[in-house]
């Protein structure tokens, strides 16, 4: 019990008797007689509580009160009083917050120590209430500097992130130009050499090489740009006969090479969708250049286009059916992951990059179409089904 209590009373006697009951139970007590020295005390030390007579001469208890209280809210305030000021007691309660009055003479010494126990005990209260008020301030400013901490962070990343698409698509760009700048020089001279010298095997084999490897560099690049969101389609009319017979064409010469047939159904096919012309032929591309891989397609490969319903708007389904190897129902999905290939890599002969259908699983997702593989097994053949919507949605 070490509570530090301030006496005030302009009667030295009752002052002393307060003064020896109170430090009898272990309270710190300070005496100050009368309203002056009572303000001088309060103004140079902090106490828990104020026991202070009301009627003084001036400075009287209402006006020791009213001062503590211009200063000071939570020191608790219990007000002396004799039975014919009762009533100004009641209004010190009111005005002040005082907490109780007691009256004098003190008769009841029991009741005196459980009105300043009660008290000394809100002051107590009131204290632990005002620490955890300031400790939840506290805290609420850590954690709104925390969320303006975090969100600049967010801001940051995004803004590195963004720096960081960037340079990818710079480095693409770049790295486009500068391996197709030469490639297509040892592709266009290629061409010419062999135009003079026709069925010379070696420079067949660079234009072979070259060409294949601008394949290569081209998927990679579009599979990047559109994994980074760079590409933009270039909506457009598209002729579904014509891009059947030039998708054909791409693969025909080499197809006919390793005695692949060729069957394309173009009966009964709408007249044209809407798509990028050039991605369509790239999916379609991808679908029959696995065509060259005789194992595959068991050297037979048919493609076809219809009308289909995707939910209720119109849509055109190409179909890619070949009668060779098929592929392992564990493993249709799994061929549309980059870099994915079936085969054991020894008894491969024909050496792709393995991105060929996630490139038209891309470029289809672009379109808001659908692909997918189906297969009866392993050497039950396999079918691809590329679904695009007949105009694009919106
Ligand atoms: N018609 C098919 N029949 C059986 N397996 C196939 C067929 N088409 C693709 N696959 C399997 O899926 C794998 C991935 O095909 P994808 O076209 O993505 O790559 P790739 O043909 O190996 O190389 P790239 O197309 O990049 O030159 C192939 O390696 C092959 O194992
Ligand atoms: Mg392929």
């Amino acid at each position: 019990m070490n509570e530090k209590i301030l006496i005030v009373d302009d009667e030295a006697d009752i002052l002393e008797a307060m003064y020896l009951l109170l430090t009898e139970e272990d309270y710190r007590v300070v005496k100050a007689l009368g309203g002056n020295e009572a303000m001088d005390r309060f103004a140079a030390e902090d106490f828990d509580l104020v026991i202070t007579d009301l009627k003084m001469p001036h400075p009287d208890g209402s006006e020791v009160m009213r001062k503590i209280r211009e200063t000071d809210q939570d020191t608790e305030i219990i007000v002396l009083t004799g039975y014919a000021s009762v009533e100004t007691a009641v209004e010190a309660l009111r005005d002040y917050n005082a907490f109780d009055y007691m009256n004098k003479p003190l008769d009841d010494i029991n009741e005196m120590f459980i009105v300043i126990e009660r008290a000394l005990e809100r002051k107590k209260l009131r204290t632990e209430n005002r620490d955890l008020l300031d400790r939840l301030r506290e805290y609420n400013a850590t954690l709104e500097k925390r969320v303006e901490e975090r969100t600049k962070d967010l801001k940051n990343a995004r803004v590195e992130a963004e720096l960081a698409a960037r340079a990818k698509s710079d480095f693409l760009a770049c790295m486009s130009h500068e391996l197709r700048t030469p490639l297509s020089h040892i592709i266009g001279f290629s061409e010419i050499f062999l135009a003079d010298h026709p069925g010379d095997d070696c420079v067949e084999n660079i234009l072979k090489s070259g060409r294949k490897l601008l394949g290569i560099i081209d998927d990679i690049i579009t599979f990047a740009s559109a994994g980074s969101g760079d590409i933009h389609l270039n909506y457009g009319k598209v002729d579904l006969k014509e891009i059947l017979k030039q998708s054909e064409m791409m693969i025909r010469d080499e197809a006919a090479k390793k005695k692949i047939s060729f069957v394309s159904k173009t009966e009964n096919i709408p007249e044209c969708i809407v798509a990028d012309e050039y991605m369509l032929r790239q999916i379609l591309y991808n679908l029959l250049s696995n065509a060259r891989s005789e194992e595959h397609t068991g050297g037979k490969v048919e493609i076809s286009a219809e009308k289909v319903l995707m939910g209720t708007e119109t849509a055109v389904e190409f179909v890619v059916r070949d009668e060779g190897i098929g592929i392992a129902s564990e493993n249709l999905e799994q061929i549309f992951q980059p870099f994915v290939q079936l085969e054991n890599y020894l008894t491969r002969r024909y050496y792709g990059t393995g991105l060929g259908l996630a490139l038209a699983k891309k470029l289809t997702e672009l379109h808001h179409g659908s692909i997918r593989a189906e297969s009866e097994g392993t050497g039950k053949g396999a079918l691809f089904r590329c679904i695009i919507p007949r105009t694009p949605p919106g």
